[in-house]
């Protein structure tokens, strides 16, 4: 039986940004409606270029910024309507892992100190019991018992990532939020610590939402994908139907740029993406992709197309299927 962990249903969030004392602000759409399901035990990885919005969606998913609009459950829990009580308590179900772990850990504190923390302000655990369960999660992310004593500085960038790892998982979360967790390790390092992901999910059932904007990544470690562009998910399902055959233009572009992925696939077809990134302040009044598409038709920049069910995943193309057969 499959259990949904998080579940999102059109998501936004909107900066106001200044425009100056005397005039009203700017809204800046950082997510403009993102739906999906995750479940225990699986990995939703979110792609796109810079700025399209992954870390605006992580910062919701992880309670640490309320959306502007939409619904979202965590365990079955609404999170916009919970009580104080309760979101103290959802708070622990999901935890962050950032791409800078190093920025995260307090230099002052011992790894010892820094994988208890979390158990002292939220359990009655006393010292020797804290101690007994940090040594055991050492062990877990593939950490010596000795590094319980040291400090973060003593530590490579792929082994200060484990620590990051394991104090997130301190308090059993359900879900996991990785923000571009790898992308600051060499690839040989991202590889190790790609793989205690996995091994951590299949032992503790755990869901990831899997930010990155490397495709590449994604492939080893996702089980369903979501592509954003400024903001809107403009592709998203499992992951084979995505890599195998991508619909949308925009996939079709990021997975011909990344190296290793390009060329693979009969319907790859290569496009080179040219023009700016529009700015989410002033987005295109079609697609969202319209203004960089080579496809567009005049219909694309007229009317925002919708998500639709079209060959085992959900795409918003007005072309798509004309695309895809051809
Ligand atoms: N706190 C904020 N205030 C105003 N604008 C923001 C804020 N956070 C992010 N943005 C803007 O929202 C958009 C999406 O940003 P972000 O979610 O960080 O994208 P990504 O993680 O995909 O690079 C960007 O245009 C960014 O400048
Ligand atoms: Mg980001």
């Amino acid at each position: 039986m499959s259990t949904t962990v998080v579940s999102a249903e059109d998501l936004r969030q909107v900066y106001p940004i200044s425009k100056g004392p005397f005039r009203a602000p700017a809204q800046l759409q950082a997510v403009t409606g993102v739906s999906f399901a995750l479940e225990a035990g699986k990995t939703l990885a979110v792609v796109g270029e810079s700025g399209c919005g992954k870390s605006t969606l992580a910062r919701m998913v992880s309670l640490i910024e309320a959306p502007t609009a939409g619904k979202l459950t965590l365990g079955g829990i609404d999170v916009v309507q919970a009580s104080t009580h309760d979101k103290q308590a959802l708070r622990q179900k999901v935890q962050l892992v950032f791409q800078n772990p190093y920025g995260s850990l307090n230099p002052r504190k011992r790894i010892g100190q820094i994988l208890e923390a979390p158990l002292e302000i939220n359990t009655d655990l006393n010292a020797e019991q804290r101690a007994e369960k940090a040594r055991a999660m050492l062990a877990k992310v593939g950490l010596r018992p000795e590094h319980y004593d040291r400090y973060p500085h003593m530590f490579s960038g792929g082994q200060r990532q484990r620590i990051a790892i394991a104090r997130a998982l301190m308090l059993n979360p359900l879900v996991v939020v990785a923000d571009e967790p790898v992308s600051a390790l060499d690839v040989s390092i991202q590889a190790q610590v790609l793989n205690l992901l996995a091994d951590l999910q299949h032992d503790l059932g755990l869901a990831y939402l899997f930010i990155s904007h490397d495709l590449g990544v994604v492939r080893h470690i996702a089980h369903d994908v979501l592509v954003m562009y400024l903001g809107s998910a403009v592709e998203q399902g499992p992951k084979e139907a995505i890599f195998s055959q991508p619909l949308h233009p925009y996939t079709q572009a990021l997975l011909a740029s990344t190296p290793g992925l390009a060329g693979s696939g009969q319907a790859r077809k290569r496009i080179v993406l040219t023009g700016e990134l529009p700015s989410p302040l002033n987005p295109p009044k079609g697609c969202v992709f319209s203004t960089r598409c080579p496809h567009a038709v005049d219909r694309c920049h007229a009317e925002r197309p919708p998500l639709q069910d079209l060959m085992g995943r959900k795409v918003a193309c007005f072309e798509a299927e004309k695309l895809a057969s051809s």
